[in-house]
Parts: structure tokens; sequence; C-alpha cells
């Protein structure tokens, strides 16, 4: 493996791989440390919810000074829970996010990274926020089932990804408008729930009737591409026109159809291209409805599902670090002239 170099845990054992991992893309400053990129040997997550959430949103600078107020605390703090000291003896790469994410909240991450790789004499991995989202499920799953549809689906992006093998994907369908966390926030700002959107809605939903109003499902059955704008937009004139309507009521209808439409889209494209697996990525994999949902498709379907801890569905450093394990491996150490980039696709 290049740039690889291999450590013993305990004699006797086969060698492992450490890879210190650096997440600061959005408004989580996490590290953690995997091992093989497979086992999650230490995950922090710094959250600065508290501090964007008068605002209803992530402060890009606000997001930045944070990321670099904590970072250096929650990389000490994940190296010390994986038993390393922060001499990087016991680390074998370190790998960080580079893209997508605001491009100021990145830019600590990577310089933070690109000083200790260059400090401990250790391979540099830059990666693909995406990519990181797409390990998530891998982490916590040995045999995981390809060709596989990943629904990957956060606050930036809603993507439907053929996963022929490991690095290996084809995006075969995308939100054409919103992607669907970010209707999530915004429908819940707009109805005053408070940010972030999605576990907000979830919560409140649980208190409605799902079939209270019938929104549209927007582009159903239209190939594999998605949109969520006219969903938002429904909420937003119908609580206009119905100020006195039931809010539990208006949010479990709109999670109803987000939902549905998330659903049939994934099932649409396991029978397009004969995939065994569907696999959920990103924040809003994290909403209950949307996991019960996948699950029973996938039944019914006949292929299997993995559905990643709550934890490893928003944003965390476990999943980069796994995803800088096979980048690696598949093409060697990244330059450390590799610079941040807001809008890197995968
Ligand atoms: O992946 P993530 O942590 O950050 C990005 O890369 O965007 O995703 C954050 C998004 C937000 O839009 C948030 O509202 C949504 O995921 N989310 C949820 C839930 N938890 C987080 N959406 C629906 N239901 C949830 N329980
Ligand atoms: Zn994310």
């Amino acid at each position: 493996m290049k740039g690889m170099t291999s450590v013993s845990d305990t004699a006797g054992k086969p060698p492992v791989s450490l890879v210190l991992g650096i997440e600061t893309s959005c408004d989580e400053t996490a590290a953690a440390v995997v091992k093989d990129g497979r086992k999650t040997i230490s995950s922090v997550v710094s959250s600065q919810i508290k501090l964007h959430e008068d605002f209803g949103g992530v402060v890009p600078e606000i997001a930045s000074r944070s990321h670099l107020e904590s970072v250096i605390y929650v990389v000490k703090k994940a190296l010390l829970e994986a038993g390393l000291d922060d001499t990087g003896s016991g680390v074998d790469a370190v790998a960080v996010t580079n893209g997508p994410g605001l491009i100021g909240a990145l830019l600590v991450g990577l310089s933070t990274a690109k000083a200790l790789a260059m400090a401990w004499g250790k391979p540099f991995i830059a990666v693909n926020h995406l990519e990181g989202h797409l390990y998530a499920a891998l982490l916590e799953n040995e045999d995981f089932a390809m060709p596989a549809i990943v629904e990957l689906v956060s606050g930036g992006h809603t993507l439907i990804i053929f996963m022929e093998t490991l690095g290996k994907y084809h995006i075969i369908g995308s939100t054409v408008d919103d992607a669907a966390g970010e209707a999530f926030d915004k429908v819940a700002r707009f109805l005053g729930l408070g940010y972030p959107g999605g576990p907000a809605i979830e919560r409140i939903a649980a208190l409605g009737d799902e079939s209270a109003v019938g929104f549209p499902q927007p582009m159903l059955n239209q190939g594999l591409n998605l949109s969520f704008s006219g969903l938002k937009t429904a909420v937003v004139n119908f609580y206009k026109q119905n100020p006195d309507f039931s809010i539990p009521d208006i949010a479990a209808s709109f999670q109803r159809c987000a939902v549905n439409v998330l659903v049939s889209k994934a099932a649409a494209a396991v029978k397009e291209t004969g995939a065994k697996s569907i696999c959920l990525a990103g924040g809003v994999a994290a909403n209950s409805l949307l996991r019960a949902e996948t699950e029973a498709a996938a039944k019914t379907l006949g292929v299997s599902c993995y559905l990643p801890s709550r934890a490893m569905c928003t944003d965390n450093a476990a999943m980069i670090a796994a995803a800088g394990f096979h980048r690696l491996q598949a093409d060697g150490e990244s330059s450390l002239a590799v610079g941040a980039a807001a809008n890197l696709r995968l």
C-alpha cells in the first residue's frame, strides 16, 4: 500500500493501519481514529448547533471561528480516546475533508491536517465529504452487498448513487432544486420550529396526522431525479392560507410526502440497475420514517438494506477517516498543495 506504514496493536495480531480523520466542512468540528478503514476506535464530534440556532441556520464566519477554537481540542480528544498521544507515533495517515462545504470552515480542518501530517511525517489524504458519507454505512457493516444504491440525503445534497464497487460511483439521480435536508430546514424555519429543521420536524410530526394535508410529491414517477422546492412552497402557501392549522399535522404531512418521494426513487433505482442493496447516507438518513420505509421497500424488493447509526448519518470524522483509508489504497497520498473546494463534486 503506497505511503502507508503498518503497526501492530498487540503482538501476534495482524498489522493494522490507523487513520486520523478530521471534518470541519459545516457546523460540526469532528475528529476520529479508524482502523483498517472499517473499525471506529474513537469518534469525537463537537456540535455548533447552539451557536447558530438563534440565526435559524449556519453562519459561515461563526462556523470558521468556532472550528478554529475547538479543532485542536477535538483532535487531541480523539487521539486520547484511541489510546494515542499527540506525538503522532501511533497514527499512520491523516485524512481531512477538503470539500464540498463552507470555504472558511474547510480551511480550518485542511490547515490542521496538513500541519499534523507534515509535523508527524505521515501521509496526508484529502477526502470528498460526500464520499465520506458513502463510507458511513460501510463502517458498520462487514459484508456489504454490491452493487448498491446509495441514497445520499443531506443538507446540501440529494443524490441517488449506483455504487458498483468501493470507489466506483455513478450518479444516476439528483435533486433538480433544493436538497432534501434543505427542504426540512426551510419548512421548519417557516413553521417556527427552529434549527436544525430535520430533527425538529421529526419530533413534532410524531404528534400529528400525516394524512391531514395532501401535499404534492414532485416528480414521483418521472425518472430518478428529485425535486423538493415545489413541496416546500406548497407547505409555505398552505400555512399562509391556513394560519390556524395544526402545525404537527402540517409537519407530519410534509414529512410523509418527502419520505414517499425518497423511498420510491431508491426503489426505482434498484429496479432499473438490478442493485443488490439499498443504503442510506447523510443527515436526513437519521429520519425514523425514512429508515422504516426504506427497510420495508428493500424487503419487498428482496434486497439488503444498510442504515448507518444516527451518529454516522450526520457529519462525523470516522467516515472521513474510512474514506481516506480507501483513497490512500486506491490513489496514494494527496499533495500538500491541495486546496479547499466549496463545490467539490463526487
Ligand atoms: O449530512 P449532514 O449532517 O450535513 C450536510 O452535509 O449537509 O446533514 C444535515 C441535514 C440537515 O438539513 C438536517 O436538517 C438534516 O440533515 N437532518 C434530518 C434529520 N436529522 C438531520 N432530516 C430529517 N430528519 C432527521 N431526523
Ligand atoms: Zn454531510
